[in-house]
């Protein structure tokens, strides 16, 4: 086929998509009570649809060249060197902690019963990883408010053993970083920055992601930016890029992206362990890895939704800050959530606990809300040492952890996402005004 008959072709698919995204995706008006107000969501237009389509056509199908250009184009978003896409946030943890025990980092690889510091609430895959490679997870309590770690358990979370920090910045709030960077560095430790919700937040002016050794983000459809499901890895480091492929890429020692041969130059001449001189460098293996690359059609609707990023966060930004206006009067009912000073956050939702002393349960005005269609989620699994999972792991705990279990029982989430409407946001507030109303301090 002529290279004008495929362009034609593809000009044609171009429009069908529009065509059939205006057709498919018209704005539906929102009725209260009737239409759902969700928490999140993927926003999208017919430019990722056709992205989308557009990898279908190249049909590469593995990570190819739209993976190539997110990669780049996000570590640049994000200020970080290199960004190697997986396949989803929880991949993304699981590879920044595995690249830690790699040997090649000497005195710093992290060895079993090693200790890393973590909290107690949050999501279950930022501590996972921690588990899954033979290390103690050691847990502190966070802030109320913030939702964040409370960084004056750090000293007294250390010991001889502790070799690493994990901290997500909470619903899109970034921790303490300047304390929690100065705690890494004083004491030789690994930092890993959870960015998974909070894609776009600052703190003092720099990026989250850019402040620790590893940050890792997702792209699941409730986040800043979808694949449907996705991830990446962020460094500022050659020598952890490097490990971030190995451990992503089935461990191997070679580092050829898909479909290439040799980028090493010299791929039957390497003499590894104990294998005869020249064997494939190709089916070398340094590590014990694992298969977590994205598809390029993951990787291509990433590339349409960074266009967007920018307006997302905005208005992120934007719906959090009208909710804070609206619901202040409500403060004595519920305790409204606070962004850790010196941060600007990208909100990824809008906590809010149910104050004991209002009269009023948090599971009571969730039901009433998800009675009214507005969508409502916990912060994750609450204290994650109370969930069946956590029950028999090896951990040491500081403290009693009373922040994480208040969490458990009066912490939940609205949305803030680009596709809620003022209307939408409005209906949200008149309902919590309503709920409120019931109980005596209101
Ligand atoms: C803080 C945090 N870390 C990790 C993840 C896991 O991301 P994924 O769902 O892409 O595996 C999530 C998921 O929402 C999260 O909120």
């Amino acid at each position: 086929m002529s290279a004008n008959r495929k362009d034609e072709i593809r000009a044609a698919i171009r429009q069908l998509t529009t065509e059939y995204y205006e057709e498919a995706y018209a704005e539906k008006s929102f009725t209260p009570g009737e239409s759902p107000v969700p928490v999140s969501g993927r926003v999208f237009d017919d430019r990722d649809m056709f992205a989308v389509i557009e990898s279908g056509l190249d049909f590469w199908l593995t990570a190819g060249r739209f993976a190539e250009l997110f990669e780049f184009k996000f570590a640049k978003f994000v200020g970080v060197r290199d960004a190697r896409l997986v396949n989803s946030g929880s991949s993304a943890n699981l590879v920044a902690v595995s690249v830690l025990t790699s040997p090649t980092l000497g005195e710093r690889q992290l060895k079993p019963g090693d200790e890393i510091i973590t909290v107690a609430a949050g999501f279950p895959t930022t501590v996972n990883p921690i588990i899954q490679n033979r290390l103690v997870p050691v847990f502190v309590d966070v802030e109320l408010g913030t939702y964040n770690v409370d960084v004056s358990m750090l000293e007294q979370a250390l010991s001889p053993r502790t070799k690493a920090l994990i901290f997500a910045h909470t619903l899109g709030n970034p921790f303490n970083v300047a304390a929690v960077a100065e705690f890494a560095r004083k004491h030789n430790l690994w930092l890993i920055e959870d960015c998974c919700d909070a894609l776009g937040s600052t703190f003092a002016g720099r990026r989250v992601g850019t402040f620790g050794d590893l940050a890792t983000f997702s792209f699941y459809p409730a986040h800043h930016i979808t694949m449907g499901e996705g991830g990446c890895v962020g460094t500022s480091q050659p020598r952890l890029t490097k490990l971030i492929e190995s451990f992503r890429d089935w461990g191997r020692d070679c580092w050829c992206a898909p479909g290439k041969d040799n980028t090493c130059g010299k791929r039957f001449d390497w003499q590894l362990g104990t294998l005869p001189h020249g064997y494939d460098h190709k089916y070398t293996y340094s590590h014990l890895g694992y298969n977590l690359k994205v598809s390029d059609m993951q990787a291509a609707a990433g590339v349409a939704q960074l266009e967007k990023l920018e307006g997302f966060i905005e208005a992120r930004k934007n719906n959090f800050a009208y909710l804070t206006e609206q619901l202040k009067p409500l403060s004595k009912t519920f305790l409204l959530p606070q962004a850790t000073p010196g941060s600007v956050p990208s909100w990824f939702g809008y906590p809010m606990a149910v104050r004991p002393e209002s009269g009023l349960e948090r599971d009571e005005v969730i039901r009433f809300l998800n009675g009214r269609k507005i969508g409502t989620r916990l912060l994750f699994g609450g204290n994650l040492l109370r969930q069946p999972a956590y029950r028999d792991i090896e951990k040491r705990v500081v403290g009693d952890l009373p922040n994480s279990d208040f969490i458990t029982h009066n912490v939940f989430w609205i949305g803030v996402y680009p596709g809620l409407t003022q209307p939408m946001l409005d209906y949200v507030v008149e309902s919590l005004n309503e709920v409120s109303s019931r109980c005596a301090v209101g």
